[in-house]
């Protein structure tokens, strides 16, 4: 592993788990001193002992992305303890509702807005809670994640394929409006990325996975890890020169 990230102060928002958990692991790997920010506490705190068990520089911080003045607080104390702010993967999603998020006709409205709520506009109250501390620095990198749901049609998930379209558009605004101040910004879209608490929860039937596995040409499932070494590069100095780029990270099972 390299020392690419060393002495940079990132904020993972979504850090308890899954993909924003491998993240952190990643960014302290190679050097990152990293605020786990997360709702899920126990979570948070979790992944930051096991890093610094390990050596590596994390703490956990409390967020939640329905409540501005969490997101603010969340972001002001980070800050506080890493002394600035140098880059951001915003990650976070409410996957609680995903299953209800059925088609436009039947998706019940308060899936649909409480989707909206913490994947978009939540993500929105993050990019304000953290540019201005990144432009103090006289720039730095915006990372989200996205999906490649937002480009293959699917029949289901309409709510959730919406706000993180809306991501999408709001990375990009993000990068035109702030690129010559020194900010970066782009999204990481993930293909199904098979997680340790997915695994773990016992919901998911191994003909689903065989299904996902004969989508991708290639011979396994993706997993957080490589969806965190994107994420780490887009952070690092490796990065500088990509600006309002969707990263697609599927194994090829959607070519774009
Ligand atoms: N795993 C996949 O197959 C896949 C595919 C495409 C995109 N994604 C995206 O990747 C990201 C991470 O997903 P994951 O699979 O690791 O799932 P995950 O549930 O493990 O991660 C989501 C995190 O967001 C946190 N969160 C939820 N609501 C929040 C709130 N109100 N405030 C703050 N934090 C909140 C959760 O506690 C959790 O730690 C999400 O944005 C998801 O949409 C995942």
């Amino acid at each position: 592993m390299t020392d690419r990230l060393k002495g940079k102060g990132i904020i993972v928002i979504g850090a308890g788990s899954g993909i924003g958990a491998a993240t952190v692991r990643r960014l302290a790997s190679e050097g990152a001193r990293v605020c786990v920010a997360d709702i899920n506490d126990a979570g948070a705190r979790a992944v930051a002992d096991e890093v610094s068990a390990g050596g590596g520089d994390a703490f956990p911080v409390h967020i939640d992305l329905a409540d501005e003045a969490s997101v603010q607080g969340a972001v002001s104390a980070a800050v506080a303890r890493l002394g600035g702010l140098d880059g951001a993967h915003i990650n976070a999603a409410d996957l609680g509702a995903i299953m209800a998020d059925s088609d436009a006709l039947s998706v019940e409205l308060a899936v649909f807005d409480r989707t909206i709520q913490i994947n978009l506009r939540g993500h929105l109250l993050c990019t304000r809670a953290v540019l201005p501390h990144l432009l103090a620095r006289g720039g730095g990198a915006i990372v989200y994640t996205t999906s490649g749901a937002c480009d293959s049609a699917e029949p289901v998930r309409p709510a959730y394929a919406t706000s993180k379209s809306g991501l999408n558009a709001l990375m990009r605004h993000v990068a035109a409006r702030w690129g010559r101040e020194g900010i970066t910004s782009n999204c990481v879209a993930p293909g199904f990325t098979l997680t340790p608490e997915m695994e773990a929860s016992g919901n998911l039937p191994p003909a689903l996975l065989e299904q996902m596995l004969a989508q991708i040409p290639g011979s396994r499932l993706g997993r957080p890890e490589d969806i965190a070494g994107v994420v780490a590069m887009l952070l690092s100095e490796d990065g500088r020169w990509i600006n309002g780029q969707v990263y697609h990270v599927n194994g090829g099972a959607l070519m774009r």
